[in-house]
């Protein structure tokens, strides 16, 4: 549950706040005063503050400024009329999280206080990376005792005493952000804001705004003057996530940035002086984008000074046994189940042979899902999607695409031949397993839309069941509960039994 605590001297402020935010997930304290609202803060210890700019005595930007003192990692969120905007910039440049013009919709509230909430909860959850004890939280770790990953736990551990600038490499969702926030909480700047930006989520023109400020009038649409995340985070550290997006201009700045601590804002003269540390992650080869001339050359070397690789999944399969049975766990304390789920020994293994191109991500939603589809206290092979089978059998050749028919893929073919579901016709057929093996054929073929299910599992089946009966016709018909004769049409449009060498 989310603790917000809104400081206004307006009842009715207060009564439209307690009807917007009646929700289980988030208690919501009122105070009128900002000295009421200081005096709250250590024993209430909310995530999130909201208050009117102008209030009584003490004015909003004072009780900000103190708020910062106690907790400069608390966000908090200003309201302010028409005609005080000003006001509300002065809040930002001390740190406000963001400002709200009155009168507001109630999404845009929603909006903005959700994702004060979520910098403020990946501000405070701390991220592990030591190795793992049985008895520690769950929550946030870094998990891996392969040898890449130890070198990377060192690099951590380096990075995160020193206040050097980091540049994080690795496929998607080998952890990279994970590892900047690691430095992050571990760092001498723990104590003060950590701001994330994606580069990449952020359109070009807009990107250098958000992150220096622009002043009134810079460009069409620029109605006031605008503090950007640097300003905001002094003191702090800034994650800038897929930097190889950024434009050219922007990437000027930001090595001005890192050479002098300065910059101007977008349409400004005053020079603004910043303490930040920066962070930057990308996931495509910087040096590529460096010959091309995309991204510059020396703002590479700038940021590449420490570099710290995270290694694709495959790379470090004795981990994926560490990673399955902490998000089981994690899972089952998120979910409160009693007991986390445990896996088979076959589903572990088709989980240690899978490429993971999706890396620990794809990993995390696997198992995810597989808790989902689990019906009992373990995840079983069936429990997996459809691609995440067996590999194939080595000593049998495969026979050669069918001519006409969909290609099936030496993945798809391989993973329905190792499909644990019996198979029965389905009008004898066990429904509940059936749908069971329907969504995962649906969820198979979702992956590469070349793959056409009917004509694959039909060509599966038919070789299934001639291998069964060592060739037996008859009987292989029999067993897929069709008659001869079709049997003999599907193995001459798959051209299956030449090349099938059944003997
Ligand atoms: N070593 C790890 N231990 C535990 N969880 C991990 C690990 N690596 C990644 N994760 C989890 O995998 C997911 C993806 O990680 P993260 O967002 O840090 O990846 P990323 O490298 O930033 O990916 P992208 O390039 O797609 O942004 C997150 O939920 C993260 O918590
Ligand atoms: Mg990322």
């Amino acid at each position: 549950m989310d603790k917000l605590l809104l400081i206004d001297d307006e009842a009715d402020m207060q009564y439209s706040f307690r009807r917007i935010f009646d929700s289980p997930d988030i208690q919501l304290t009122t105070a009128s005063s900002g000295e009421e609202g200081l005096r709250l803060l250590p024993k209430l210890k909310p995530d999130l503050v909201i208050m009117d700019i102008r209030m009584g005595e003490m004015s909003g930007l004072e009780t900000l400024r103190r708020i910062r003192q106690a907790d400069a990692k608390l966000p908090v969120i200003m309201m302010t009329a028409y005609g005080t905007t000003q006001t509300a910039i002065e809040a930002m440049k001390l740190g406000a999280y963001d400002y709200l013009l009155k009168p507001f919709e109630v999404p845009k509230l929603k909006e903005v206080i959700f994702s004060a909430l979520k910098a403020a909860r990946d501000m405070r959850r701390v991220v592990s990376y030591e190795p793992l004890l049985e008895s520690e939280d769950y929550e946030l770790g870094i998990v891996g005792r392969s040898e890449p990953m130890q070198s990377v736990f060192k690099l951590i551990g380096q990075l995160a005493a020193s206040d050097a600038t980091a540049l994080i490499t690795g496929e998607s969702g080998t952890g990279k952000e994970l590892v900047a926030r690691a430095i992050y909480h571990h760092s001498r700047r723990s104590r003060q804001p950590f701001l994330a930006i994606n580069c990449a989520a952020i359109p070009e023109q807009l990107l250098e705004s958000e992150l220096f400020g622009h002043e009134k009038g810079a460009f069409t649409g620029a109605t006031a003057q605008r503090i950007g995340k640097f300003e905001q985070c002094q003191g702090g550290t800034i994650f800038l996530d897929e930097i190889g997006d950024m434009s050219p201009p922007t990437q000027t700045k930001i090595l001005r940035v890192l050479q002098a601590g300065t910059f101007e804002r977008v349409g400004g003269n005053e020079t603004v002086k910043v303490d930040v540390r920066i962070v930057a992650a990308t996931n495509q080869p910087l040096e590529e984008a460096v010959s091309q001339r995309r991204f510059r050359e020396d703002l590479f070397y700038r940021l590449n000074v420490v570099r710290l690789h995270l290694p694709a999944l495959r790379e470090r399969r004795e981990d994926i046994r560490l990673l399955v049975n902490y998000f089981l766990k994690k899972i089952a304390q998120t979910q409160q189940q009693p007991r986390p789920k445990s896996i088979s020994a076959e589903a572990l293994a088709a989980l240690e042979a899978h490429p993971w191109p999706g890396n620990v991500r794809e990993l995390e939603n696997v198992i995810h899902r597989a808790t989902v589809m689990a019906k009992g206290d373990a995840v079983l092979l069936s429990d997996l999607p459809v691609q995440i089978g067996r590999a194939p059998e080595p000593a049998r050749p495969r026979p050669p695409e069918p001519t006409g028919a969909a290609p099936a893929t030496d993945t798809g073919g391989a993973a329905l031949a190792a499909s644990p579901v019996p198979v029965t016709t389905p009008e004898r057929g066990d429904d509940a397993e059936l749908a069971g093996l329907a969504e995962r054929l649906f969820h198979w073929a979702r992956c590469d839309r070349q793959r056409k299910i009917i004509p694959a599992v039909e060509r599966i089946l038919v070789i299934h069941a001639l291998r069964e009966t060592r060739g037996n016709q008859v009987q292989a018909a029999k067993l897929l509960g069709i008659t001869r004769a079709t049997l003999r049409k599907r193995i001459e449009k798959f051209r299956i039994r030449a090349d099938l060498n059944i003997q």
